[in-house]
């Protein structure tokens, strides 16, 4: 039978405690907090999913559970016409406390009401942004705040975290496929991570494959900062060393078995540098690319080939990946590639 586990903390220390637990993925959802008294003193039961260093937990009587709805369709449907409940999102992404929704321009009036309801579903969840796209160079989200007013938190992915300020940088999540796929290699190797952003591969590599070493290089300041946060925090810093600095010259040389390009739009246009990162005895490279449906992998496959070949050098190819459709017609693919 499943015991309904709490900590009791005091008031005013329970909201750092709160935070530290939806951090580390051990806050239960499904039961509200209780203020309590105990020993003429009040305090409150915070309830958890397992026992948490530095507290007793209890088993607690008398929990509140929280209603559970199915579905944004069930809270708004008795409230909005029924040509608007079809244009309701069916999905959302939910990083760390902070729901990314897009929402459809033709019920952009119900915005903030879409808002709440959402954090009647999810509780411990405290702010909900509106997703408008990702652009330029930086692959800037544009992204407004429907309610709450913190857009800093911290995800946890696959063992890992992640500091994001969700406004200031993207996170995707489309690629946790290929993220948990590269976090599995690339041990006693040296690699060199050419559009780190926030770690999304440097940090998952770090964290379970150990590598010797990681250069990660990152040209936005702001995802650099994060980027250096998010070392600490995964407690890499022996292994990752990130450089604030534009790929097409802070990439080094030589030095690589494997070269992550986990770049879109324009990535072709570093492959030399990509290319010359590797060692002259060869190594593996990570090559992603927006293709259009009909030169999948071919256009990406013949650039890798030439820059190769520019470089004097061959280029095996290992495998071709889709990662997810980028925009219709148009896919974000991956090849990995062995350069000799
Ligand atoms: C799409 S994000 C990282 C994506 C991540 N690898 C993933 O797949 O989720 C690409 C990053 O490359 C950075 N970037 C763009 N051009 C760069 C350059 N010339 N040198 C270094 N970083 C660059 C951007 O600022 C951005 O943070």
């Amino acid at each position: 039978m499943k015991t309904n586990r709490i900590i009791r903390v005091p008031i005013n220390e329970a909201e750092g405690i709160r935070r530290n637990l939806v951090e580390t993925g051990k806050l239960d959802h499904e039961r509200k907090i209780k203020i309590i008294e105990y020993n003429s003193k009040r305090f409150l039961e915070i309830p958890v999913i397992c026992s948490i260093k530095g507290f007793r937990t209890y088993d607690q009587q008398e929990a509140i559970f929280y209603r559970k709805w199915r579905s944004l369709t069930d809270i708004l449907k008795a409230e909005i016409l029924d040509i608007e409940l079809e244009k309701l999102p069916s999905g959302w992404h939910i990083i760390g406390d902070i729901i990314v929704v897009s929402i459809d321009p033709c019920i952009a009036h119900l915005k903030k009401r879409i808002a709440q309801a959402l954090l009647c579903m999810y509780p411990s969840c405290n702010t909900v942004v509106r997703d408008l796209g990702i652009s330029g160079k930086f692959r800037l989200p544009e992204r407004e705040i429907l309610v709450g007013n913190s857009t800093e938190t911290i995800h946890k992915e696959n063992s890992c975290l992640f500091k994001i300020d969700v406004t200031k940088t993207m996170f995707s999540k489309g690629n946790l496929h290929e993220k948990a796929l590269m976090s599995r290699i690339g041990k006693h190797e040296t690699i060199v991570d050419m559009f780190a952003g926030i770690g999304y591969f440097t940090i998952p590599m770090a964290v379970h494959a150990k590598p010797v070493k990681i250069v990660a290089i990152e040209l936005n300041p702001q995802s650099y900062m994060y980027l250096k946060d998010n070392i600490s925090l995964n407690r890499v810093g022996n292994i990752v060393e990130p450089v604030n600095g534009d790929c097409a010259y802070a990439t080094p040389y030589g030095i690589a078995d494997r070269v992550m390009m986990g770049y879109v739009g324009t990535t072709h246009h570093y492959l030399d540098q990509g290319i010359a990162a590797l060692k002259k005895k060869g190594g593996v490279l990570h090559y992603h690319e927006t293709a259009p449906e009909c030169h999948l992998f071919s256009r990406p496959i013949s650039r890798i080939q030439e820059a190769a070949l520019r470089a004097g050098r061959n280029a095996d190819i290992i495998e071709c990946r889709k990662i997810k459709k980028y925009s219709p017609g148009v896919w974000h693919v991956v090849v990995d590639a062995h350069i000799i």
